[in-house]
């Protein structure tokens, strides 16, 4: 059983499957892939949840986005080895599937699905609350409950009841009016998100009819989001108060760390492109390009517009979810707040299409291996797109953002992607160790970390001893249950660390995965117990799903039969 378990594909059998079955347009350039990824990278992140993050974290919030970024570049390094090696759509799915075998493939295609159909839910969401006040500048008031998830309503409900309206913030009085507005089915009042769901479904319809259709509609959006972005830069500069940046931490290190899902989630999507590679003109060439570069221009323009932002404003009015136009009508200038609110709306589509794009292209590839329901390989006749895929992703992300809150599914998303990022990283050392990467064309930097490992281990941890008194004492008054229950992420974190000096010591591995290993699961350590519990359900319930078909009608089980 272990040996189907683990069964591999060949770079040659992945290539073959999806040459065979070919049957989707090769259109994309260089230009168009780092569209996309643009297109895929900015969304919500920046748009709404940087705002808690940066109350949260204060100013210093922009060097947490360094060193996302960093993670994300070794990531986007290792992303970039694969695609230039099996250069079919599946993108970590397929990756997985070459060096760790099926089961760990159907792991993290299954993560996959929180990255980019749940991620595709807080966008949505997103957009709905740009959309709402874009409408609210143009005096267009819909109905409250109309526009909100219920638990947003029944909470400020309840808040009313205990505090009275005057003590409510203005977010909060407008939900609890909704919920006491909203028609009633029996006792229940109906409160839900429509244009998070109706722009879903129109994204879909526009996936679902073409990938060139898409493809434009992407690059338009793309461009006026990126002029939305270098207006905020270069508008909101000339309101900035350097004293706004002090302190530069007020909630110290623990602050700043609470945004980690929020500002991971800002960072995700630039491996999507790699969903696209059957599509792509010359994928071994541009796809690692793309990726590269898109991922230096967000990170320029985050860290950018996270340092006007806190200094325009101070850090403890940031709690909002419009902060890019909630800036500008801080400091007085309402024309250009309604210029951003508008332009925002535009910008957060293009987000939300390139994750629809993505989702059914996974599904596909998926579905050629056998692992799920032969339907969601179709390809439509016409339009040359995985139409029944794409359909379905319309609908798994439409209904939950009908229904609920955004909070949720940030952190959700976040594990996930952390976990595929991880396995991504190690993946490389595996085609490094079986000699696979000889067929890459594009390669992580080599640099040997034989030694670099562990003497990245002994500063870290002469670090915490020079630096870290605090953090030692805190652990020395925990008892043994409470260390487990706190701070067992972050054990692990130093176990695999022990574990990579060793491995790395006897298989020389190339340092810059490694490294992206040890960033991303750091990263993750700080998301809290809670999420990873979550994150477990998330896999369980995907294993009884394997289990009960994808192990039974895998194409390689099919091949392995006598
Ligand atoms: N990075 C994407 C966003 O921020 C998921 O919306």
């Amino acid at each position: 059983m272990a040996n189907r378990l683990f069964r591999k594909k060949t770079v040659e059998q992945i290539i073959s499957a999806s040459t065979k079955t070919a049957g989707l347009a090769k259109v994309l350039g260089v230009r168009d892939l780092v569209s996309l990824g643009v297109a895929a990278i900015v969304g919500a992140g920046i748009f709404s949840t940087i705002g808690l993050a940066s109350f949260n974290g204060g100013p210093a919030v922009s060097l947490l986005f360094v060193f996302v970024a960093v993670a994300c570049v070794f990531t986007a390094l290792s992303y970039a080895q694969f695609a230039s090696t099996v250069p079919v759509s599946g993108s970590a799915y397929t990756y997985a599937y070459v060096a760790f075998g099926e089961l760990f493939a159907w792991i993290i295609g299954w993560a996959l699905i929180l990255e980019y159909a749940v991620s595709n839910m807080v966008v949505a969401i997103s957009w709905s609350q740009y959309f709402v006040s874009m409408l609210g500048g143009f005096g267009i008031q819909l109905p409250g409950w109309l526009t909100m998830a219920p638990a947003y309503a029944s909470e400020a409900y309840v808040k009313l009841q205990e505090q009275g309206l005057e003590s409510l913030s203005k977010a909060d009085q407008v939900a609890a009016m909704a919920y006491e507005h909203a028609p009633r089915l029996g006792d229940i009042p109906i409160i839900f998100d429509l244009p998070a769901g109706l722009i879903t479904f129109l994204v879909t319809w526009l996936v679902y009819i073409g990938i060139k259709e898409s493809r434009t509609a992407s690059n338009i959006m793309v461009a006026i989001k990126i002029g939305v972005i270098l207006f905020v830069i270069f508008g909101g500069i000339f309101f900035v108060k350097p004293e706004n940046w002090t302190p530069f931490a007020p909630n110290g290190v623990e602050g700043v760390l609470s945004g980690v899902a929020a500002v991971f989630f800002a960072f995700i999507g630039f491996d999507s492109i790699s969903t696209t590679a059957e599509e792509c003109r010359n994928p071994q060439r541009d796809l690692p390009r793309a990726m590269i570069i898109c991922l230096l221009v967000c990170a320029v323009l985050y860290i950018l517009i996270t340092l006007v932002l806190t200094g325009m404003v101070n850090y403890t009015e940031l709690n909002v979810k419009d902060p890019l136009a909630f800036v500008f009508e801080y400091v007085g200038v309402d024309y250009m707040a309604g210029i951003v609110s508008v332009t925002s709306v535009v910008a957060i589509t293009s987000a939300l299409l390139v994750f629809q794009l993505a989702q059914p292209r996974i599904w596909m590839t998926m579905s050629r291996d056998g692992l799920l329901w032969k339907r969601f390989a179709t390809i439509h006749p016409k339009h040359k797109t995985p139409s029944f895929a794409t359909i379905v992703t319309g609908f798994m992300v439409a209904v939950p953002a009908l229904f609920f809150k955004m909070d949720f599914f940030v952190d959700l998303t976040s594990v996930g992607t952390f976990f595929a990022f991880i396995l991504v990283c190690a993946g490389v050392l595996y085609m490094d160790y079986s000699g696979i990467s000889k067929q890459s064309k594009f390669k992580v930097p080599y640099i040997n970390g034989r030694y670099l490992i562990t003497i990245g281990l002994l500063v870290a941890v002469w670090g915490i001893y020079r630096y870290g008194q605090e953090a030692i004492m805190e652990w020395r008054h925990l008892s043994i249950p409470e260390i487990i229950e706190h701070k067992l992420l972050i054990i692990i974190f130093w176990l695999v660390w022990i574990v990579l000096c060793i491995m790395g010591y006897i298989y020389r591995f190339s340092l810059l995965p490694v490294a992206g290993i040890l960033v991303n699961l750091y990263l993750m350590s700080q998301l809290g117990a809670s999420n990873w519990f979550i994150f477990l359900v998330w896999l369980a319930i995907g294993l009884v799903v394997y289990f009960g078909y994808g192990y039974r009608h895998s194409k390689l089980n099919k091949a392995d039969a006598p």
